[in-house]
């Protein structure tokens, strides 16, 4: 290559100089706003908050229904949510479990069918749950109901979150 290739003009080097620098000073500002607006976005679902259920007096080894209210923030939109639990009380142990069926999301009820006496019984498909959430064999849910996250404090019965069964 032959020198006269190599030579930048002045005009050259002032176009390239003021292009690195504007676009790095673009950066520096345009990076920053795109991260704010984004955030709520890309915050992993925060933990829910333990919400106050009932009493632990209120219990007995029958599964009874306790519907509650939580806050739920999703990315920038907060809201009220309408939640239920079946909840019991068995050989001094706590159970809440998620009335939302594992097939296809509809609501399943306590001991509601001749059929599956003593059970949970889902009647959009005749899905059915034992006591412990378990899914019945030869109905259509493939897997046990939710359980929630409790917590009990002073005789007062907190859910969080309703988890899936391992
Ligand atoms: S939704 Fe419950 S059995 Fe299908």
């Amino acid at each position: 290559m032959s020198e006269k290739e190599h030579k930048v003009s002045r005009r050259q080097f002032l176009n390239y100089t003021l292009t690195g620098v504007g676009g790095f000073m673009a950066a520096g500002i345009t990076l920053p706003l795109v991260r704010f607006a984004l955030d709520p976005a890309l915050k992993t679902g925060a933990d829910t908050e333990m919400v106050a259920v009932t009493q632990v007096s209120q219990l007995s080894s029958e599964p009874k229904r306790f519907d509650f209210k939580i806050d739920q923030v999703d990315a920038w939109y907060e809201s009220e949510v309408s939640r239920s639990a079946w909840i019991y009380q068995e050989d001094g142990q706590i159970v809440a479990l998620s009335p939302v069926c594992t097939h296809l999301g509809c609501t399943v009820d306590w001991d509601t069918n001749e059929e599956f006496k003593n059970r949970f019984f889902c009647p959009c498909h005749y899905g059915a749950f034992e006591k412990d959430g378990k899914n019945v064999d030869r109905t259509p849910p493939t897997q046990p109901l939710f359980v929630y996250d409790l917590e009990v404090r002073d005789g007062t019965v907190y859910l969080g979150r309703p988890r899936p069964q391992v």
